[in-house]
């Protein structure tokens, strides 16, 4: 399988910088717990983390997507939940990528009725408009075409997470 660069490592690490400022001058004064969506926003959490100048901490849900498939079944479940109270807290939802927006419109639904004093989300790539449910996105890094990528946290079944950037899958199957 061949896999093509579509975003670099620099280029990653560079607009993550950027995200990094904006939520720590957005944040400013406040205390501030993100939540990593696993397994695919373990990369961008990490260095997300390192360019935020705030008091924060840092929670992570599993919930359940394709499979071993590249298609979207929108069925979405929580596998792990969260270890933290959320009521009362200033929580950030860090994302590796949107498509459908299915899982991120669950989860936001889910952990909105436990009454954070808001509820935001980062994300590293979004799918430009093919989300099948409207979903409001604070920090983007980077928009993307509607192709398949791997890389920096995603994977195709399982693989390709250890990558240091984002790639299209190409080739045959
Ligand atoms: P959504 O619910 O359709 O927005 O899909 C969200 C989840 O599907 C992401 O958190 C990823 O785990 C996975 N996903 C969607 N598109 C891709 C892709 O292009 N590559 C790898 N995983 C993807
Ligand atoms: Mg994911």
């Amino acid at each position: 399988m061949d896999i093509e660069p579509l975003i670099t490592a620099s280029q990653i690490d560079a607009k993550l910088a950027e995200m990094g400022k904006q939520i720590s001058e957005d944040y400013a004064g406040e205390e501030l717990l993100f939540v990593g969506v696993l397994r695919g926003a373990f990369m961008v959490m990490a260095d997300l983390a390192r360019h935020i100048d705030l008091a924060c901490e840092f929670d992570f849900m599993a919930v359940s997507s394709y499979g071993a498939s590249t298609q979207t079944s929108g069925v979405v479940r929580i596998l792990k939940d969260l270890d933290e109270e959320i009521e009362g807290r200033h929580v950030l939802i860090v994302e590796d990528i949107i498509d459908s927006g299915l899982t991120l419109n669950y989860l936001v639904k889910s952990l909105r009725v436990r009454k954070p004093a808001s509820l935001e989300i980062a994300a590293l790539l979004i799918k430009e408009g093919i989300q099948r449910v409207p979903i409001d996105v604070r920090y983007v890094a980077f928009n993307i075409g509607p192709e398949f990528v791997v890389g920096y946290g995603l994977d195709y079944a399982g693989k390709y997470r250890n990558l240091p950037y984002v790639g299209v899958m190409g080739g045959q199957p």
